[in-house]
């Protein structure tokens, strides 16, 4: 089997186009969606994701506002300006760029975000929420994730869902959300025991382990929905993910490359959850 590609790039572009479209005929463009983007420091990887974040609010018309801090801020001025966001009414999403040095509680400032205002759904009123199955802040990644699936028409209710990492910001809640949707979801970790016969019995995979080409053609049900989340660099400098392509393309019926799988999606996602949130301010 050769398996067809979902491609994040293709289902962004057309969730952006929307936005905007959105945006553009809001309110006959009186009022705009704002978002504040925090980041503290200076780590490479996190200047550039908020600068994707940026570009791409800028071009669907949000205005995006980015207060750039030094290593060196108190926990107790950062904790000011998210304040300050708070009650800031030209601003309808905040996002702290994680992750924070180590003086700064992530879960102090997270906690602080007000929860109308936590696009990146972070917040423990949103996780509880999203988990009682009520209206929330959907976090970015599994969000979109389950926009790609809904997008290439792959039906959720009554597969078995395989999460591969439980990290608070894809694993946790990406099995939720699909139990949201009548999956039967297993989790796995690096404590896992007998992962390879999780991995196989997996209508739909997801692998968010973070450990290069991972999962291996002869770990994938033949017909697996595959959904690779990883980045990774290789020692040649190339990107890869957590699932080896060129294998699991073989035996998955649909798998998302890796650049241009997951990643636009998780900034879409951002952009769509900024979007409700000024949406109901000003409805
Ligand atoms: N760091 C890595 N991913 C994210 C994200 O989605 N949101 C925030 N705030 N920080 C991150």
């Amino acid at each position: 089997m050769s398996a067809q590609l979902i491609s994040g790039k293709e289902v962004a572009a057309s969730l952006r186009e929307e936005i905007k479209q959105e945006i553009a005929s809001w309110k006959n463009g009186e009022q705009i969606p704002g978002l504040a983007v925090v980041l503290v420091g200076d780590n490479p990887a996190s200047r550039s994701y908020v600068k994707g974040k940026q570009k791409a609010s800028k071009e669907v018309g949000i205005h995006s506002e980015l207060k750039e801090l030094p290593e060196s801020v108190t926990e107790e001025e950062l904790l000011q300006i998210v304040k300050d966001y708070n009650d800031n009414e030209d601003i309808h999403g905040i996002l702290v760029q994680l992750p924070l040095p180590d003086h700064i509680s992530d879960k102090k400032v997270i906690e602080t975000i007000s929860p109308v205002k936590d696009v990146d759904g972070f917040h423990p009123i949103n996780i509880g929420r999203m988990m009682t199955g009520q209206e929330a802040f959907l976090p970015c990644t599994p969000y979109g994730i389950i926009k790609m699936l809904e997008y290439v028409g792959v039906s959720i209710e009554g597969k078995h869902a395989v999460i591969l990492g439980r990290s608070n910001i894809v694993g946790k809640p990406m099995g939720q959300l699909l139990l949201n949707k009548n999956a039967t979801v297993t989790h796995c970790h690096s404590r896992t025991k007998d992962l390879e016969s999780y991995m196989q019995s997996a209508d739909i995979l997801i692998a968010a382990i973070g450990r290069q080409e991972f999962v291996k053609g002869k770990d994938v049900k033949p017909g697996a929905v595959v959904i690779d989340v990883g980045m990774n660099r290789k020692d040649d400098g190339k990107l890869c993910g957590d699932v080896d392509f060129e294998e699991v393309s073989e035996k998955a019926s649909y798998l998302t490359p890796v650049p241009g799988g997951v990643g636009p999606m998780t900034i879409t996602m951002l952009l769509y959850n900024t979007l409700q949130s000024a949406k109901r301010f000003h409805r």
